[in-house]
């Protein structure tokens, strides 16, 4: 039997990391895995609270309401309100998801059908390119900058037939690390209805920014809502990974048609985590800055530490992670050979940057997923294997 949707979908490349360092780890070693993004910071204590409260409530095991409570998107309205000045109205611009990936699989399901035309990142987190394709859509990549390189690859690219439909774009990016100020949205907003492109942003990192820099919400360009959503999540900013709770904002009709998509396909995250996140978009805002605080820590030690070691690599301004181009030695043999050779030789399990897509191929991506002593345990290790540098 032929499975045409998933067929055409490549093999999942970090696959084959994810296997070797199983093996290494039964092999008795002790891999340090900062390849996944899989986040480890528990969660707020005072929202897990609330969720053994609301689950133990008969009332909350009874099917909820697939948008999410209107007291959920009530707290998201408040958080954009008071995070960006943005005014949300939360029967309208506001709808829960069951995590980012899941709210974006389904939008480009609302927004695209085969024949269209979806402009993706180049590298990207792989469901910025699969959500359009899956729905049938062709997709065409522009490579992630934060500079005017960026608008010239978008004109050629909106210039060619059929023109693109939809545009997807995340600010900080995964796995690039790339930042923008609004003056960047701005411009990309005045493109998009120029040119009559629906604009998805992935807002996955709003929360986890360093060193005064706030990331901006594309919502906060005056007429954004006209031309654009925004997928915000508690995955990151509130290290929630596992509750999968997430949110489409913006545009209303377009949260209006994936409200009716959603509405045949499930009836809502379990009501407690609903309740318990209402909590954390409420009351957590302190506790988002102690996982930034957190992350910042790791990313002074991994940075400096292979600053030391020889490894030239950049802070990055936001995101969970490190994009640190392989060192010149090494880099012929690409991202996988030097993802397998960290994992060997150093311990260290990094994501091989082609699994971004094949502009990756040059760097690898750290995730700031272990404690800081693990962390500098892990540029020991890697110090061994920088023998050539
Ligand atoms: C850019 C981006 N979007 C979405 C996600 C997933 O978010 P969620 O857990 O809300 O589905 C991630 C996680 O790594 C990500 O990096």
């Amino acid at each position: 039997m032929d499975f045409r949707r998933v067929d055409q979908l490549p093999p999942y490349v970090f696959g084959t990391v994810n296997q070797r360092k199983l093996e290494a780890r039964r092999a008795g070693d002790d891999v340090i895995d900062l390849g996944f993004g899989n986040p480890d910071i528990p969660s707020n204590p005072v929202v897990v609270q609330k969720l053994v409260e609301a689950a133990s409530n008969p009332r909350n095991h009874r099917y909820s309401v697939s948008r999410g409570l209107p007291n959920l998107r009530r707290a998201v309205a408040d958080r954009y309100q008071r995070r960006f000045g943005i005014g949300l109205d939360p029967e309208t611009e506001v709808i829960a998801t069951i995590g980012a990936k899941e709210g974006l699989s389904h939008l480009l399901w609302v927004l695209v059908e085969p024949g269209d035309v979806a402009v993706v990142p180049e590298p990207s987190y792989p469901i910025h390119i699969y959500a359009p394709r899956m729905a049938g859509a062709e997709i065409r990549r522009v490579p992630v900058s934060s500079d005017e390189g960026y608008f010239d690859a978008l004109d050629a690219i909106c210039g060619e037939q059929p023109s693109p439909r939809v545009l997807i774009c995340s600010f900080p990016h995964n796995p690039t690390t790339t930042c923008v100020d609004l003056p960047f949205f701005e411009r990309l907003v005045g493109f998009a209805r120029d040119r009559g492109i629906f604009l998805v942003h992935d807002f996955a990192y709003a929360d986890v920014a360093f060193d005064g820099y706030r990331p901006p919400s594309i919502l906060e360009v005056a007429g954004a809502k006209e031309v654009a959503v925004e997928l915000y999540t508690l995955t990151k900013g509130h290290s929630m990974a596992g509750w999968r709770m997430g949110f489409v904002v913006g545009n209303p009709e377009a949260v209006a048609a994936l409200g009716k998509l959603k509405s045949y396909l499930d009836y809502g995250t379990f009501q407690p985590i609903q309740i318990a996140s209402i909590i954390a978009l409420n009351e957590g805002d302190d506790y988002v800055e102690e996982v930034n605080a957190i992350y910042r820590g790791r990313r002074e030690v991994l940075v400096d530490g292979l600053n030391r070691n020889g490894w030239k690599v950049e802070k990055p301004m936001g995101t969970m992670f490190v994009w640190a181009a392989i060192p010149d030695p090494y880099a012929d043999a690409g991202s996988m050979a030097f993802t397998l050779d960290l994992l060997d030789r150093a311990k260290v399990a990094v994501s091989p940057g082609v699994g971004f897509g094949p502009s990756g191929d040059l760097h690898v991506r750290f995730a700031l997923v272990e404690n800081e002593h693990r962390i500098a345990q892990a540029v020991r290790g890697i110090r061994r294997v920088l023998d050539r540098l």
